[in-house]
């Protein structure tokens, strides 16, 4: 029996892109209770609404911040992933608030979570807290040198999580994730991706934009294979203490990007038009996807040209129209955003 069968598990931000879909891994993989802690500020009831009538799932809305949501949340819970966070446009333009959501709400809930003698508590960072690949593919031992108060707050929560297996045996595990993408991802404000925001345009019959030469690159993941990632992750043996990164292995140019969203679109003829570069864009990102192989035996089973199309019909199949999504969409480049800090 999977030590996940009937066990209590809390997802932080389980109302997000990632960590809804996790959610539904985890009552496919016959957790007996999943509870979601988020202060729903970029997750959406939407993400959840297949899980209404779901005795097994409850909604807890309420801020990582205030300790009586993470009491109230983490009461007899035996498994914690902790995905609540600000994103990296964000910490752009409010790097202070970025940092007491990612680092000090990081720091609360491993403290939260310890004093409720939790069985497992898997941190979700980000492979932004790399920076620019010094060397590729980009292993564990990789430096640590973010290039954004979002990469640098992130990096903190992961030296938090290290600490309380250090120094209070707790059982933390540290996993990052490269890019993610699929259904519910972000196209909007300063949330979107680069993949959902291009997918929208190119609906709307305008060109990609592409900042810089379009040769920068991303390690890609289908965000059903990261949530089969993570609720491994919850349960693996021998990963206590770790700090794993879960990529692909295989790298996409944004201009491979673009055509492959050209090509699913069937829009060949709309070819990028190129912005300048944007402070903070990381030239190179590609995980090395071995430690997690040999911890977990995990294997991504999306390619992405696929999952680029199906996430295509998924915004066809919207009932929001293009257009109207088109106009949600922040185009802008991040130095006009970020104002003063
Ligand atoms: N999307 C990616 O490509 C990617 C890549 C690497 C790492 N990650 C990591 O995965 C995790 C999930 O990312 P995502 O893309 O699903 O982002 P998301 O914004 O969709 O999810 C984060 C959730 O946290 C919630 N939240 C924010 N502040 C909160 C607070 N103070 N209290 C409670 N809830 C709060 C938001 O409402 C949101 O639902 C994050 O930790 C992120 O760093 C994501």
């Amino acid at each position: 029996m999977s030590a996940l069968q009937g066990a209590t598990v809390l997802v932080t931000g389980g109302a997000g892109f990632i960590g809804s879909h996790l959610v539904d891994v985890l009552l496919d993989r016959g957790a007996g209770e999943v509870r979601v802690l988020d202060n729903l500020v970029n997750g959406t009831r939407r993400n959840l609404e297949d899980l209404d009538g779901d005795g097994r799932f409850a909604l807890l809305v309420g801020d990582i911040r205030d300790e009586d949501a993470r009491r109230a949340a983490l009461a007899g819970a035996e498994i914690v992933y902790h995905l609540a966070c600000l994103g990296v446009r964000h910490s752009l333009h409010d790097p202070v608030e970025n940092h007491r959501v990612n680092a000090e709400g990081t720091l609360a809930m491993l403290g939260s979570a310890r004093d409720n003698e939790v069985r497992r508590f898997v941190y979700v960072s980000t492979s932004e807290v790399f920076g620019t690949a010094q060397y590729a593919p980009m292993d564990e031992r990789h430096p640590t040198w973010p290039e954004t108060v979002y990469g640098g707050s992130k990096l903190a929560g992961e030296a938090y999580a290290r600490a309380f297996h250090r120094t209070y045996g707790m059982d933390s595990v540290v996993v990052r994730p490269f890019n993610t993408y699929g259904p519910r991802s972000h196209f909007e404000g300063d949330s979107g991706e680069v993949l959902p925001r291009t997918i929208v345009r190119l609906l709307a019959g305008h060109r990609p934009l592409v900042y810089g030469d379009g040769e920068q690159t991303r390690d890609f993941m289908h965000v059903s294979d990261t949530a089969s990632a993570l609720a491994m992750l919850g349960t693996s043996s021998g990963v206590a203490g770790q700090t794993i990164n879960l990529g692909s292995g295989t790298e996409v140019t944004i201009n491979e990007l673009c055509a492959a969203v050209a090509a699913a679109v069937g829009r060949p003829d709309l070819v990028p038009e190129h912005r300048d570069p944007r402070p903070g864009d990381v030239r190179r990102l590609l995980g090395d996807p071995s430690v997690m192989r040999s911890l977990t035996g995990f294997v991504p089973q999306v390619d992405f040209r696929e999952g680029v199309a199906e996430l295509v019909s998924w915004f066809r199949s919207s009932p929001v129209s293009t257009t109207d999504m088109l106009a949600r969409v922040e185009d802008v480049n991040w130095l006009a955003r970020a104002g003063t800090p």
